[in-house]
């Protein structure tokens, strides 16, 4: 059997509209990566959901008059068509507010009590006395008693990227009305990171060689300068996962301690939805998978951290609890390669001030294999990145169509009409022609070692320096002239350019998969690369959810060099790409107000 690979992608908050940063710092790099893996004949499961209970919900049902339920499904089904449209190939997109994950979460919950690695304690807690209740972490601002920052959240602070104590936060503030909150006491379950941290250390250490440097810093950096203690799992809420214990109706699980379980409850659903109880495993305890986790930088403390431990602390008895025989423990993330932020025309990307690009928004308007393109060349992989409608335009016009849509369109429309719809027979191929193909079919090691290592954008660059070297193949040999005084000179320099564009397809299938099917549907090829998304309703007992799945059936894209062979025939091809009229950046900066 081939290699499991699991790929999951932070659970978006069902309670906000996915911009382009949230695509390029997650949904996008994981679908690339779940992509190639999949014409690597690997057995891929991508995984994620809509993030349906915590404050953000909360928040923003109170502020609409609206329910946490009416909320999450509202953003859960824009998720599930923006996916689609952009061709983020989930295996499962599910849900929190499911009877599965409930199931798997308390059962994490009982096991990691039953093992000893929670307790419970008396904690102080931000009360409002003008709403007499308790308030959420999400509900509190103030500054950060770290860095000094003045917006911080009460958990964790968005400048220096640390975790917070929430009662040490300076200058509390409710969000909700702007009064002054007050700390009281409160019972909570606490995980016990301090017991966890040796294994934890562990564990980070055996990735230290090849971890982004980030994610090391926020993770290993931090615990050495900061050991670890216990962090409360449940917060004096009404809308969540209840704990399942007598006597705490009104608590519920911390939203992040049962989000990240989503990774595990969302393999779980996938595979019994395929009608194998026990699938699961094949990801989650066998250890050949390698599991990866797309998140942005704010997300890493929970990934890099607080998941492993949550994983290594349930040890072989989650899996026990599901009923195996000869239980085994967990995989543990193999990469968590975290993305730095996109910024939008030089300011922080903001929903409240309606500053950014929104996805459903912008794919009225344009394709979206473009988006794609411009998410991956300026991905932030290492450092903050900006999106400028400028730049868009010329990395579309200029690059995207420059370098690769003619060429494609050129090759093949020219084929086409001189050989009639046949590809024509080279004869004995020369030198120059063989050297062009080798070229290109080592691309095939190259961009695929590259997108092993989550260097996407490398991967992209070296996809598209090779389709350079074809344009200057056709430089130099001049198919377009030599037709009319060497028709067999033409025919080879053709033939060779089709065969390299054909390869050249597939090199870019992970990133452009829309176009990537459109010139393997001209070459004729009967079945496409990819597979087909579809949306399945499921009811259980907390009612229905739609999931967004992924049917593989069809799908022949493999990870090879072209096998094209003369005298088949194709289609007479249409524009790749569309090119952009330069009114659309003027047009664009207005639409953001500026
Ligand atoms: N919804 C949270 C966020 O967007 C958490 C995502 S990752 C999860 O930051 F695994 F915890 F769900
Ligand atoms: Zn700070």
């Amino acid at each position: 059997m081939t290699e499991p690979v699991l790929v999951c992608v932070a659970w978006p908050y069902a309670s906000a509209d996915i911009h382009v940063g949230n695509m390029t710092g997650s949904h996008l790099p994981a679908d690339i990566v779940a992509r190639y893996h999949r014409m690597r004949g690997r057995q891929v499961l991508m995984v994620s959901g809509s993030d349906s209970h915590g404050t953000p919900i909360t928040v923003r049902a109170d502020a609409e008059n609206s329910t946490p339920p009416e909320v999450y499904q509202r953003f859960h089904h824009d998720f599930i068509d923006l996916f689609q449209k952009t061709g983020i190939s989930y295996d499962c997109f599910t849900s929190t507010h499911t009877e599965n994950h409930f199931d798997v979460a308390q059962k994490m919950f009982t096991v990691l009590k039953d093992n000893g690695f929670l307790y419970t304690d008396v904690q102080k807690q931000w009360y409002s006395p003008a709403q007499q209740r308790f308030l959420p972490d999400r509900y509190v601002e103030g500054t950060c008693y770290i860095c000094g920052y003045e917006s911080a959240r009460s958990d964790q602070c968005d400048r220096c990227g640390n975790l917070l104590e929430s009662e040490k936060l300076l200058d509390p503030r409710s969000k909700i009305d702007g009064s002054t909150p007050e700390l009281r006491e409160t019972e909570h379950f606490f995980l016990d990171l301090g017991k966890l941290e040796p294994e934890v250390i562990e564990f980070l250490k055996e990735r230290e060689s090849y971890w982004r440097p980030n994610v090391l810093r926020q993770s290993l950096g931090q615990i050495e300068s900061n050991p670890l203690r216990g962090r409360a799992i449940t917060r004096d809420l009404e809308w969540g996962i209840p704990v399942p214990l007598e006597g705490y109706d009104d608590k519920r699980l911390y939203v992040w301690f049962e989000a990240v379980m989503g990774y595990l409850s969302a393999a779980v659903e996938a595979n019994a939805l395929a009608g194998n109880q026990d699938g699961w495993r094949n990801w989650w305890t066998n250890p050949a998978s390698k599991t990866f986790y797309f998140i942005g930088k704010d997300n890493i403390p929970f990934h890099a951290i607080i998941w492993p431990g949550e994983l290594l602390g349930a040890g072989i008895d989650f899996d026990r609890l599901m009923g195996a025989e000869d239980p085994q423990p967990f995989v543990l993330p193999y990469d968590v390669p975290a993305n730095e932020f996109m910024n939008m025309e030089g300011q922080k990307i903001s929903g409240s001030r309606n500053w950014g690009v929104w996805v459903l928004d912008y794919i009225e308007r344009y394709d979206p294999d473009p988006l794609r393109y411009y998410l991956t060349v300026s991905m932030p992989e290492t450092r903050d990145t900006d999106w400028a409608w400028e730049d868009f335009y010329n990395r579309n016009n200029g690059e995207l169509i420059a370098t690769w849509g003619n060429l494609a369109n050129r090759v093949l429309g020219f084929a086409h009409k001189r050989w009639e719809g046949i590809v024509p027979d080279p004869g004995e191929l020369t030198e120059k022609d063989r050297d062009l193909l080798d070229t290109i079919n080592g691309g095939f090691a190259s961009v695929g070692q590259l997108i092993e290592e989550v260097k996407l954008r490398a991967a992209l660059a070296e996809a598209m320096r090779l389709a350079s070297e074809v344009n200057k193949y056709l430089d130099d040999t001049e198919p377009w002239k030599t037709f009319k005084t060497d028709k067999a000179a033409a025919a080879r320099a053709i033939f060779t350019a089709m065969k390299a564009i054909d390869s050249l397809k597939v090199l870019f299938a992970p990133f452009l998969p829309f176009s990537s099917e459109k010139i393997h549907a001209f070459l004729n090829y009967e079945r496409p690369l990819f597979g087909t998304p579809y949306t399945q309703a499921v009811a259980d007992n907390l009612g229905s959810h739609t999931v967004l799945r992924y049917d593989a059936a069809n799908a022949s894209g493999e990870w090879k060099p072209s096998e094209l062979t003369p005298g088949r025939t194709f289609q007479q091809p249409t524009p790749l790409f569309t090119k952009l009229d330069p009114s659309i950046v003027a047009e664009e900066l207005a639409r953001l107000g500026k």
